[in-house]
């Protein structure tokens, strides 16, 4: 079981996923708990980048893909054909939301192609107001995406990319992230849980 967490940032996607991965480990089962961007060496080049980098939308497309790859062989595929739950904080759903700003989303779609897509995707829907206020009250450094404007745009690009997904036969469910973290956890593990 491949399961991808998606959402507009400060919808707690970090959040709900250490929750079920610490569900499931109570439960006794193998979880490999992982991320994207990832830790490997070109999702290192694109948190370093988004941080304040110079490289340019397209080339940021393409980093993105190229890190999807790395990360699928070397970390998602080998843990599922261990027999593990595999976890991943973001997917290719976010880069057909936020990089099909700049690239439109055939261009997105096309980098993407070569992917499979995930058993499921958690979709935390949260209002982009909202998660501005998240993402304000935890601090730290906003990233390029972290404004109202964005937020809202960025939430417009994620419905089209689910469109287009759910068209082609994939299984996003659809999460009402408000609310507290332990509501929101009850409703994912209500929707996920039973297909495990
Ligand atoms: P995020 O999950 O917010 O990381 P952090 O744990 O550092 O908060 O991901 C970083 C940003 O990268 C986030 O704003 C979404 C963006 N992103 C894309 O634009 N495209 C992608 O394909 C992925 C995976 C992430």
């Amino acid at each position: 079981m491949f399961i991808a967490f998606e959402g507009l940032d400060g919808s707690g996607g970090t959040t709900q996923i250490s929750m079920f991965e610490a569900a499931l480990a109570a439960d006794g089962r193998a979880v490999c708990r992982t991320r994207e961007p990832s830790d490997g060496p070109v999702g290192r080049l694109i948190r370093e980048q988004l941080a304040g980098g110079a490289v340019g939308d397209a080339v940021f497309g393409m980093l993105f893909a190229a890190d999807r790859r790395d990360h699928l062989d070397r970390t998602v595929l080998p843990a599922r054909a261990r027999g593990e739950v595999v976890l991943t904080d973001r997917y290719f759903l976010s880069s057909l939301a936020y990089q099909s700003l700049a690239l439109g989303l055939n261009r997105v779609w096309a980098y993407n192609a070569e992917f499979p897509a995930a058993d499921a995707v958690v979709m935390l829907d949260l209002e982009p107001g909202e998660c501005l206020r998240r993402v304000e009250a935890r601090g730290g450094v906003r990233d390029r995406f972290e404004t109202l404007e964005q937020l809202e745009r960025i939430s417009r690009a994620y419905e089209a990319a689910i469109a287009r997904c759910a068209a082609r036969g994939d299984r996003i469910v659809r999460i009402d992230a408000s609310g507290s973290a332990d509501q929101v956890h009850q409703r994912v593990r209500g929707a996920v849980w039973p297909s495990l």
